[in-house]
């Protein structure tokens, strides 16, 4: 188990919206749905492409180089060329900050 890390402040992450920070040296992409924060990695399991530069679509981001889309709750790659899942990361919301287990 890792610790929590603060990420960003909540203030700064909309509904509906996401937002790829580091973390410890760790890149993670951070989105808020149905008023849950949830956290994965912020990079493409197909190739190196920086999910943060992609765009969030109905729970799920698009990576902007194949347009994979992954489940931005679980992970899940949901359409090709990726397959493997993104890592997802435990998330926690103390006043105006959101946290997580890195
Ligand atoms: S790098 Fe993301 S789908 Fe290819």
């Amino acid at each position: 188990m890792g610790d929590y890390l603060p990420a960003m402040r909540s203030v700064d992450l909309p509904e509906g919206s996401m937002s790829a920070v580091d973390v410890n040296g760790t890149h993670i992409l951070l989105a808020k749905i149905g008023g849950e924060v949830f956290a994965v990695s912020g990079t493409c399991t197909h190739e190196d492409a920086d999910l943060g530069q992609g765009f969030i679509l109905e729970g799920r981001v698009v990576c902007p180089l194949h347009l994979s889309q992954f489940d931005l709750r679980t992970g899940e790659a949901v359409t090709p060329p990726a397959t493997d899942s993104l890592k997802r990361y435990r998330t926690r919301v103390d006043r105006d900050t959101i946290y997580v287990e890195v």
